[in-house]
């Protein structure tokens, strides 16, 4: 017999069905002897051994649907050795479960939180195979993430959408990308959906060059501008700032998010209105588009290929178009951002996109 567990950690994402499907379709291609044990919501699940069993049926007709037929959380830990408010050791209890249903290996689908304790599973001698989601696409070792495309897709859908209403009314649009402390999803989001600046968590910006630009387009007869900013974009001012007193000065801000305090400094300095609009969790929402179910295929099947070897504690990466076993510890707690020497960056600034920097 083989017994898989199985759960997806942190924040949803598109296509997690469809990598798990990918998962139970290889190994169940191969294997007839085998026990599916989905854990509900994350960590919590395998610390409180919540789960119900599965059958390959029941991860049939999943590929196009969104978010996870497991449920998820974000990391149930303050820190890693963490006790619950029953004083239970969250990491022995996961052990514990793993062990009394006498599992041969765990799959984990998660992002960059959930590769840390992933990996301290593996330091505690489990077996685990992880894939990579996150629409943030900032997970270490991997090019590609599942989830990320589908977001580019939905935050280009909304600043295509903005575009003729900002040219209507010749206004500025501040349009807030997620992807938390890096820029991939409104990097690419910027440039397909034609956006005039791009403020990046990795260029910090210099507020008085953002307003150039708009005055300038506005001379050169375009009097409206699209300006798509990551969620976790930052002012050069700030970014010589000690972390702690970033952190302190984000936490102290009246201002719900960088957007809101753009458009307040943007306005400051020009006569013009200003909109704001922030896609949210939409972007993490609903069907995920074709490359991702593809994305997330693949990682699935790989992973298949490896829980039948029997040869566990590595992520399945996309690398150079392959998918590739990346070990554990090589990935955990590193964060992959975007490179502002990127050639990306450079062909968006030769045809006229500012980074808000020069
Ligand atoms: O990591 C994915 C992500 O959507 C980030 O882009 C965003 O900062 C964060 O999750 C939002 O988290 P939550 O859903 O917990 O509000």
């Amino acid at each position: 017999m083989l017994r898989i567990g199985m759960l997806t950690s942190g924040g949803d994402c598109q296509a997690l069905n469809a990598a798990m499907r990918g998962v139970v379709k290889g190994v169940c291609s191969k294997r007839k002897d085998v026990e599916i044990y989905g854990f509900q919501d994350g960590y919590k699940g395998l610390i409180y051994a919540n789960f119900k069993m599965l059958t390959s049926q029941d991860f049939s007709g999943i590929l196009t649907r969104g978010g996870t037929i497991l449920g998820t959380s974000r990391q149930p830990f303050k820190k890693m050795r963490d006790l619950d408010e029953n004083g239970l050791d969250k990491v022995e209890a996961m052990k514990h479960t793993y062990h009394k249903l006498n599992l041969d290996c765990l799959v984990i689908l998660g992002g960059n939180g959930t590769h840390k304790t992933a990996n301290l599973l593996r330091e505690e001698g489990l077996n685990v195979v992880t894939l990579p989601k996150t629409i943030d696409n900032d997970l270490w070792g991997t090019d590609m993430t599942f989830g990320f495309q589908s977001a580019v897709d939905i935050a280009t859908d909304t600043i295509d959408r903005i575009h003729t209403t900002a040219t209507s009314h010749s206004r500025v649009f501040i349009i807030e990308v997620m992807g938390h402390k890096v820029g991939h999803v409104t990097l690419h989001a910027g440039i397909a959906g034609g956006a005039d600046v791009i403020l990046l968590p990795e260029i910090p910006y210099d507020i008085d060059v953002v307003a150039q630009v708009i005055e300038n387009r506005s001379k050169s007869g375009k009097p409206f501008t699209i300006i798509a900013v990551a969620e976790g974009a930052i002012s050069k001012e700030d970014a010589k700032l000690k972390k702690k007193e970033y952190k302190e000065k984000v936490a102290s801000r009246k201002y719900p998010s960088i957007a809101y305090e753009l458009a307040e400094q943007i306005q400051s300095r020009l006569d013009k209105e200003v909109r704001i609009t922030v896609p949210g969790h939409t972007q993490r929402g609903g069907t995920p588009c074709p490359y991702d179910r593809v994305i997330a295929t693949r990682v699935g099947a790989a992973a298949a290929e490896l829980i039948l070897k029997g040869e566990y504690g590595y992520m399945i990466a996309i690398k150079n178009g392959k998918t590739a076993k990346v070990p554990l510890e090589e990935v955990a707690g590193k964060l992959k951002y975007v490179d502002p020497k990127d050639p990306l960056i450079k062909e968006a600034r030769m045809i006229g996109i500012s980074f808000g920097d020069q």
